[in-house]
């Protein structure tokens, strides 16, 4: 596994989004500070949730299309991002190696134990190719992945719904930057539906979401000494049908102040104050489809699970 940042890159960007997210209105923090070893645990759970349909349908979907893929991309590295367990991605691998084209797998993310329990699982299962794992963000540091052409960037699991629209514009030509035209992107999107089911996937009866949730403070609680009293926040998931996505909140069940010593802050919440910690959007088919082509790649193919709660893309670079 590779880490090219400083040893210490990864506390000095949380204390900064820590101090700029908590010292706005309203408070907010970037959700990739949920993934520790726990919180990436935590989501491995809820994809086995009866409420949380993405993983499913999204398997669904792989295990239709992935040998079609592979033939289509004739891919020879396999470049995943925010990539956690990789667990859908060995059908598209599978299907790669089938289709015998597949060289070197890629894999980036944030969470360091979920990569290195990826990566080392990967390297016994696909002993001919070779596996490179990367810490690092999506967002920031695309530049630091090897590969060598043809590749395919699988984004999965919805992620890209985690990232603000003008973020996530900027993250897909950011994509499209470290890939020679004739390349391929398959993203994974979750589409808006009616929102009941859409808040109780965010909001499961077992409490694992609201779990994952209150994480990120038992994070800041333990990476710079804050003493967040973490079950003193409710899990708030809505749909805000005007954006098309759903919100997580945690909500400040009395009034409290939270010390930070790491950062010298005191920071007060009122009574019902609320936090915003995610925001997972949904999407159309056609908005894929322009905001692909507005990054600069042509989507050539768009597939949906049998129930149409799920989209995957295929792009390519142009
Ligand atoms: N792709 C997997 C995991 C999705 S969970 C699936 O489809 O099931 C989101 C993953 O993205 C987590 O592993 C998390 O650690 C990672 N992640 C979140 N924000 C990130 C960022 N900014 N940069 C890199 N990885 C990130
Ligand atoms: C990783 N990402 C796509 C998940 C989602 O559905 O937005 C994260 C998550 N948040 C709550 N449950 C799952």
């Amino acid at each position: 596994m590779e880490v090219h940042l400083p040893e210490d890159h990864a506390l000095r960007t949380l204390a900064a989004d820590v101090r700029r997210g908590l010292t706005a209105t309203p408070k907010t923090l970037p959700p990739k500070w949920f993934y520790d070893a726990h919180g990436s645990e935590l989501f491995e759970q809820i994809t086995r949730l009866p409420e949380y349909y993405p993983t499913r349908a999204e398997r669904e979907i792989l295990d239709a299309r992935a040998a079609e893929i592979a033939r289509i991309t004739g891919a020879h590295t396999l470049v995943e991002l925010g990539s956690g367990s990789s667990e859908k991605t060995r059908l598209l691998l599978d299907a790669l190696r089938d289709n015998a084209t597949l060289r070197q797998i890629v894999t980036l993310d944030v969470s360091e134990t979920a990569l290195r329990d990826a990566t080392s699982a990967l390297h016994a299962e696909y002993p001919t190719a070779a596996v490179h794992g990367v810490v690092g963000d999506f967002t920031e540091h695309l530049g630091l992945l090897p590969g060598e052409p043809l590749r395919l960037v699988a984004f999965l699991g919805g992620t890209l719904g985690n990232l603000l629209p003008d973020e996530r514009a900027k993250f897909l030509r950011s994509i499209r930057d470290v890939l020679d035209p004739g390349e391929w992107l398959l993203l994974g999107t979750d589409l808006v539906k009616d929102p009941d089911t859409l808040v109780r996937a965010y909001d499961d009866a077992a409490g694992v979401t609201a779990e994952f949730n209150r994480n990120v403070l038992r994070v800041l609680n333990r990476e710079l000494s804050a003493d967040f009293d973490v079950d003193a926040f409710a899990h708030v998931a809505l749909w805000d049908p005007v954006n098309e996505w759903i919100e997580m909140r945690l909500r400040a069940t009395r009034p409290m102040r939270v010390q930070i010593p790491a950062l010298g802050l005191q920071i007060a919440f009122a009574q019902d104050e609320e936090l915003h910690t995610e925001i997972s959007a949904k999407f159309r088919p056609a908005t894929i489809a322009e905001e692909l082509t507005a990054a600069g790649f042509t989507p050539t193919h768009h597939y949906t699970d049998s129930a149409t709660r799920f989209a995957l893309t295929l792009a390519r670079s142009t």
